[in-house]
C-alpha cells in the first residue's frame, strides 16, 4: 500500500527521504517518487518500479532543499507509471496522498470545466489542484488543507507543500495512517513508526480527522474545524535493528524461523502453571469476559484464516457459538448479533480498512464489547478497541504473513483458555492445555528443523500450475492458510478443502500433475483423512502428506512423500503443522525465483477498500 515520508530539517532532507521509503518498501508499490522545495523551485523525481530506480535519478542529478515529501505508490486510480506516480504537482502546491476519494470525479469535473488540465489519471492530483485553487482565493496552506478535505469523501492520509510556505510541511489523515516523527530541530511526517525510526524514535500518533502542521521547531495539531488539539507523544520501542534482514535471505524466511521467539513473548507473564494470567486483555477485561455468551471474529486474509481455527477452539472447549467472517463481507450485511457477543478484531497491522470500518460498523450493532488482537500497538484497530491482547511478533517486514499467524493462533488460545475457564471446563483438562501451549514455542522449534527435507520437496512444485491443500476439522484452516501462502508467493494456483469434500468436486481435478498437500494430525479424524487420500492415490495425484510423529500412516505413497511432524498435542497442532507449509511456500517461491518478500500486486497494510 502507498508510503508516504516527509520532513522538514536544516539539512539536505532528499537523502533521508529515499531512506525512510526504503524502510516503507514492504508495504508493496509500484512507483516512487519525492519533491524539494528548493529556493521557491519545486524539484521533484518520480520513476516506475523499485525506490533504488527514482534514488539514480536522484543520484545522477542531486538538489539541496530542506523541506520535501516523499510517496510510494500501490496504483488505485490508473497505471502504475511515471505520470500517475506521485507527488502530484500544480501551479504552487506539491502533494503525496495514500488512500482513495471516493467523489473525485465531479470535483475533477469541476475543475476540468474552469480549464483546469490534469497530467494524470489520479484522485490525488484533483487535492493538488484544489488545494492550489484555495491559496488563490487568500488562504495560507493549512487552511486551504483544511478547506478541501472538509469536501473529500473516502481515505487519505497526505504530505503537502507549497513554493509560497517553504518550511512547512501540513499532513492530515482520515482512514489511513499518518504519523509524526518529532526531531531535534526538525520533524517528519511517515506511514509508520518504521519510516522514521531511523531519524526519531519520539512519535505522535495522528487521530481521525487531524491535520498537522510541521516546522523546524514545531508541531501543531488541529481538528477539523482548524482549533488546535493536544496529542501525546510516545517513544517507540521500535528499533532500527528488528527490520534488518541480518544472515537471512529473506525477510519471510527470517520471521519463519523468529516464530518460537516471537511465540514465547506473546505467552510471557500471560499463562503460568495455573493458568492464564488475570488482567491481560486490559482494565476490566476479565469482568467483560465474564458475560460473553457467544463471539464474532472479523479479519481478512491470513488473520481470517487464524479466525477460523479459534472458531473451533473457542466452540469445543468454552462451548461458546462462534461466528467468523470477513471483513469486507461483514461491513456490508446486516450480521444478527445476539445478545452478550464479544466483536474480536484480528489483524496484524491494525491499519486493514476493511477489518478497521468492520469494527467501527460493530459499534452500531450493539456488542458487548470489542477485543483487538493485533501487533502494532499505536495503530488504529488497537486505539479504537476497547480490549487488546497485542501479538508481540516484531515488525513483520515479508508481506507474507508468518508470524503474525502464529502469534496471532497464541494470543486466541489465551482467550480460548479464559473463556473456556470461565465457563467451567473440566479444571485437570484446562491445566493440560495452559501446559501444552506453553509448548508451543519448542515445538515450532523442532518443526523448523524439517527445513531441508522440505527444500527438497519444494523441486517437485517448480513446473507445476495448481496445488490441492487438504486438512480435516481445524486442520481445514492451516490447509486454507498453507494454500494463501503458496499462491501469494509463488503464484501457483492453490485450493483447499476439508478432506470429506474432494469427492463433492474437485476431485475430478486430481491427476498425476496435481500435487496433493494434506495435514494429517493424530487424532479421531486420521481414519477417514486416510481414505481420502487413497482416493487421491487412485487418481495418481501427487500426495505430500505433513504426519504427526504418533499417526499410524501406510508407508510411503507410490507418488509423493510423508514428513513426520511432531504436533506437540491436539490443541497446539494447528500452529506446528503451520510452520512446514510456510517452509515450502517459501522455497518454492525461491526455486521460481519471485519476489517472495514483496509478491506482485501485493501490499503488507491494505488500508484502501
Ligand atoms: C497474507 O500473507 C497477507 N499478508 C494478507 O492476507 C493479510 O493477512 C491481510 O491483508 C490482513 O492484514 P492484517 O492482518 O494486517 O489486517
Amino acid at each position: 500500500m502507498c508510503g508516504i515520508v516527509a520532513a522538514v530539517a536544516q539539512r539536505d532532507v532528499a537523502p533521508l527521504l529515499i531512506a525512510g521509503l526504503k524502510e516503507l518498501e514492504y508495504r508493496g508499490y509500484d512507483s516512487a517518487g519525492l519533491a524539494v522545495l528548493e529556493g521557491n523551485q519545486v524539484r521533484r523525481i518520480r520513476a516506475k518500479g523499485k525506490v533504488r530506480e527514482m534514488e539514480s535519478l536522484y543520484q545522477a542529478d542531486p538538489f539541496p532543499g530542506g523541506t520535501g515529501i516523499a510517496h510510494t505508490r500501490w496504483a488505485t486510480h490508473g497505471m502504475p507509471n511515471e505520470a500517475n506516480a506521485h507527488p502530484h504537482v500544480a501551479g504552487r502546491v506539491a502533494i503525496v496522498h495514500n488512500g482513495i476519494i471516493e467523489n473525485y470525479a465531479p470535483l475533477r469535473e469541476a475543475l476540468q470545466a474552469r480549464g483546469h488540465v490534469f497530467t494524470s489519471e489520479t484522485d490525488t492530483e484533483v487535492m493538488a489542484a484544489l488545494i492550489d485553487a484555495r491559496i488563490d482565493t487568500g488562504l495560507g496552506l493549512r487552511e486551504a488543507v483544511l478547506a478541501v478535505v472538509r469536501e473529500l469523501e473516502g481515505a487519505y492520509a497526505i504530505a503537502v507543500i507549497s513554493r509560497d510556505e517553504p518550511d512547512c510541511v501540513i499532513g492530515a489523515r482520515r482512514g489511513a495512517p499518518l504519523l509524526v516523527g518529532v526531531g531535534i530541530g526538525e520533524n517528519f511526517l511517515g506511514s509508520d513508526a518504521q519510516a522514521l525510526i531511523q531519524v526519531t524514535n519520539k512519535m505522535i500518533y495522528l487521530d481521525e480527522d487531524d491535520v498537522v502542521e510541521i516546522t523546524r521547531e514545531r508541531v501543531q495539531v488541529f481538528g477539523l474545524d482548524g482549533r488546535p488539539v493536544e496529542r501525546e507523544t510516545h517513544e517507540s520501542e521500535l528499533s532500527a535493528d528488528a527490520v534488518e534482514r541480518g544472515e537471512y535471505r529473506h525477510y519471510m524466511q527470517k520471521e519463519i524461523f523468529e516464530q518460537p521467539r516471537a511465540v514465547a513473548d506473546t505467552l510471557e507473564s500471560r499463562i503460568g502453571p495455573h493458568g492464564v494470567l488475570p488482567n491481560i486483555f486490559g482494565v476490566g477485561g476479565d469482568e467483560l469476559l465474564a458475560k460473553v455468551r457467544g463471539v464474532h471474529i472479523i479479519a481478512c486474509g491470513t488473520s481470517y484464516h487464524a479466525g477460523l481455527v479459534a472458531k473451533y477452539w473457542i466452540e469445543e472447549y468454552a462451548r461458546l457459538p462462534v461466528a467468523v467472517e470477513v471483513a469486507s463481507e461483514y461491513r456490508y450485511r446486516e450480521a444478527v448479533v445476539p445478545a452478550d457477543t464479544l466483536f474480536v478484531a484480528i489483524s496484524q497491522s491494525g491499519e486493514t480498512a476493511d477489518t478497521l470500518a468492520a469494527m467501527r460498523e460493530s459499534r452500531r450493532r450493539g456488542y458487548l464489547g470489542t477485543l483487538a488482537i493485533c501487533n502494532v500497538p499505536e495503530s488504529s484497530v488497537v486505539r479504537e478497541a476497547d480490549l487488546k491482547l497485542m501479538t508481540r511478533a516484531g515488525p513483520e517486514i515479508g508481506v507474507a504473513s508468518t508470524k503474525a499467524f502464529t502469534t496471532q493462533l497464541a494470543a486466541l488460545a489465551l482467550l480460548t483458555l479464559r473463556l473456556a475457564h470461565e465457563r467451567g471446563l473440566d479444571e485437570t483438562r484446562y491445566l493440560a492445555l495452559c501446559e501444552q501451549l506453553q509448548s508451543l514455542p519448542r515445538m515450532i522449534e523442532q518443526a523448523l528443523q524439517l527445513e531441508p527435507e522440505i527444500q527438497a520437496l519444494a523441486e517437485h512444485f517448480i513446473p507445476r500450475h495448481h496445488a490441492l491443500f487438504l486438512g480435516r476439522g481445524v486442520q481445514f484452516p492451516v490447509a486454507l492458510e498453507g494454500s494463501l501462502k503458496l499462491k501469494e508467493i509463488s503464484y501457483i494456483h492453490a485450493e483447499a478443502y476439508p478432506a470429506g469434500e474432494l469427492k463433492h468436486g474437485p476431485l475430478a481435478l486430481v491427476d498425476e500433475d496435481m500435487p496433493v498437500v494434506a495435514v494429517a494430525p493424530n487424532g479421531p479424524l486420521l481414519d477417514k483423512l486416510k481414505s481420502n487420500l487413497q482416493e487421491v492415490r487412485a487418481r495418481g495425484g501427487e500426495l505430500i502428506v505433513f504426519a504427526d510423529k504418533a499417526a499410524p500412516m501406510d508407508g510411503n505413497p507410490s507418488r509423493g512423500s510423508v514428513l513426520r511432524v511432531d504436533a506437540g498435542g491436539e490443541f497446539i497442532a494447528p500452529a506446528v503443522f503451520t510452520v512446514p507449509l510456510q517452509l515450502l511456500s517459501y522455497h518454492v517461491a525461491v526455486l521460481r525465483g519471485t519476489d517472495v518478500d514483496q509478491p506482485r500486486n501485493l501490499a503488507k497494510s491494505v488500508t484502501v477498500e
